[in-house]
């Protein structure tokens, strides 16, 4: 069952090539610059008069719902707020009929994003649901929502739901652009031809497991860790230090780049791994500066760059080099060697990978 892989964590990582293949089958036309999401299409009018889109998710998925912030205001040009769902529910949030939520869930049963749901559609608010397993109560609850269709997942850790989620919220961005006409045909037509290619990209993003093996082993005995992006890499470095701290229980955090100068730079010295998403792109230069700050204090960087960076190259200690993409696409590249090398550096450790202690697949109780 696990497919010739040591663990079902590593089988999933490989998998995702297909699922988010298998996401975006059906749904978008590169050629035409036509995205077809059949699950919403109900409410495609309603789309172009909402004031305000907020996002509710837990954990990984949460992540997932922040670097959907950014794509939806970039292209479909609504405000977006994404929230934890744990807190939404508690502080009587303000919510109209004028809101679309979007619930963003694997299992489709965690508790707390389940009860946002309800407090929302109370408040009369139109719910789409982002989930992977197909007739889960909360795509059971959602007026209307897309599948990930990324298959069953059994790592605890969420890694392949995730790049699907974020393939879903790419493809709604655009949905949701083409209907309020914030995107021209052109335009979208150029980036879903980019967006097509990510597959075979993910495909070569994952040959890079045993340079990242490498770096695992040097780092296998640290005690924490940084891990900085700006724009959609920050959430990326988010999830990356989950994934890092949830399998291996090294200590790990994630940070938006230029925040390390008020407070996290203080932690930095001869033992410390600060892990940089600086691929190139409209943050690229500002990201390369806070990397010198890292040297400055002697921190030991691995920078994930475009593949033939040579900037980054001569000042980090390690390099993982991934394809060129589309900005709008570099995370669902960007996270790739993040997993591998979470999932390394806890093998290596001798770590419980697919059940990580005091972790569950869903968590159903608040
Ligand atoms: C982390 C992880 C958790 C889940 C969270 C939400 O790898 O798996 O943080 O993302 O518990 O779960 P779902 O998406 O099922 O609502």
């Amino acid at each position: 069952e696990k497919g010739g892989f040591d663990h079902f964590m590593l089988k999933e990582i490989y998998e995702q090539p297909r699922s988010i293949r298998d996401c975006m089958r059906g749904r978008i036309y590169p050629e035409k610059g036509l995205v077809q999401l059949g699950g919403i299409k109900e409410f495609a009018g309603k789309l172009k008069n909402i004031d305000r889109i907020v996002i509710i998710a837990c954990g990984t998925s949460w992540h997932a719902g922040l670097v959907g912030e950014y794509l939806i205001e970039e292209y479909a040009r609504v405000p977006v707020e994404v929230e934890y769902a744990s807190e939404f529910r508690y502080r009587n949030p303000i919510i109209t009929e004028k809101d679309l939520v979007i619930a963003i869930s694997q299992s489709g049963e965690t508790a707390d994003t389940m009860a946002a749901i309800e407090l929302a559609k109370e408040k009369g608010a139109t719910i789409f649901g982002i989930c992977n397993v197909v007739g889960a109560s909360i795509p059971r609850t959602t007026h209307a929502g897309v599948y990930t269709h990324a298959g069953p997942e059994i790592g605890v850790a969420s890694t392949k739901a995730f790049t699907a989620q974020v393939t879903v919220l790419t493809l709604m961005a655009f949905y949701i652009a083409q209907q309020r006409g914030t995107i021209t045909e052109s335009k979208l037509i150029e980036q879903l031809t980019e967006l097509n290619e990510i597959p075979e990209l993910v495909e070569q993003a994952l040959k890079l497991n045993d340079h990242i093996k490498e770096i695992a082993w040097r780092f296998k005995d640290s005690t924490n860790c940084l891990f900085l992006g700006r724009g959609s890499s920050f959430p990326v470095a988010l999830e990356g230090a989950l994934k890092l701290k949830e399998i291996s229980y090294i200590h790990a955090e994630g940070y938006p780049a230029a925040e390390m100068k008020h407070g996290p730079i203080a932690l930095i010295d001869d033992e410390m791994p600060v892990v940089f998403i600086a691929t190139k792109d409209s943050s690229y230069g500002k990201v390369v500066s806070n990397i010198q700050e890292v040297k400055a204090r002697k921190g030991h960087v691995i920078a994930i760059v475009t593949e033939g960076d040579t900037e980054v190259k001569s000042m980090a200690d390690y390099v993982i080099e991934i394809p060129q993409t589309g900005e709008a696409f570099v995370p669902l590249l960007a996270t790739i060697p993040l997993q591998l090398l979470a999932y390394h550096i806890a093998v290596m450790r001798g770590c419980n990978v697919d059940q990580p202690r005091n972790l569950a697949k869903s968590v159903t109780v608040e």
